[in-house]
């Protein structure tokens, strides 16, 4: 099954998804990687042979410009499953249209808590002693679709942002590669 993925960051969610794709008998492919920048993770898609796109906003007159180049983008790789992962821009109307119930989406946090662009930071400010990753739908609010997987991190006393997204982001490929790996396996 072909499933587009989009980032943008370090791409280690990515990585993953290649490396599973890899594997001899596994059921989906990557048949193509975007970003909203020149990040990071995309030398993982170029490493592995993998088309890789770049639609930044700041090229587009206005946002539903972008998303309709977006989606155009997106179609074009030809994918059954869409991947956010790491993608750090909300999807507009187009692309959920082109795809109904076939995106989904990576949070470090355990929704519907720590929502938005700062999941690790929020939970950690809070001051949870449990937090981690969820893999949810995607629909147009923020966050705020159906939940497929979640995994519980523990939250350490001496937690910055940074150790406690990495530890969470261990979870969190792992849980993303056998969300993909079940929705696209046959029944
Ligand atoms: C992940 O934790 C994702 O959930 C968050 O940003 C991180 C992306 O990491 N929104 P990477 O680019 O896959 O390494």
């Amino acid at each position: 099954v072909p499933v587009a993925v989009l980032i943008s960051g370090t791409g280690s969610n990515l990585a993953a998804l290649l490396a599973a794709a890899a594997r001899p008998g596994a059921p989906f492919a990557v048949c193509g990687v975007l970003a909203d920048s020149e990040a990071p993770g995309l030398d993982h898609a170029r490493r592995a042979g993998v088309p890789t796109a770049v639609v930044p906003l700041a090229d587009f007159s206005d946002r539903p410009a972008w998303d309709e180049a977006l989606a155009a983008a997106v179609r074009a790789v030809r994918p059954r499953l869409v991947v956010l992962a790491g993608f750090m821009r909300l999807v507009g109307a187009p692309l959920l249209e082109a795809f109904p119930h076939a995106i989904i989406n990576t949070h470090p946090a355990l929704l519907p808590s720590f929502p938005g662009a700062h999941g690790v930071r929020d939970a950690l400010a809070y001051g949870v002693k449990v937090t981690g990753a969820s893999v949810i739908e995607v629909d147009a609010g923020v966050d705020t679709g159906r939940i497929l997987a979640q995994q519980a991190v523990a939250v350490h006393d001496d937690d910055t942002e940074a150790t406690l997204h990495e530890r969470i982001k261990e979870v969190e490929r792992v849980m993303l590669v056998d969300v993909v790996t079940s929705l696209t396996s046959p029944p």
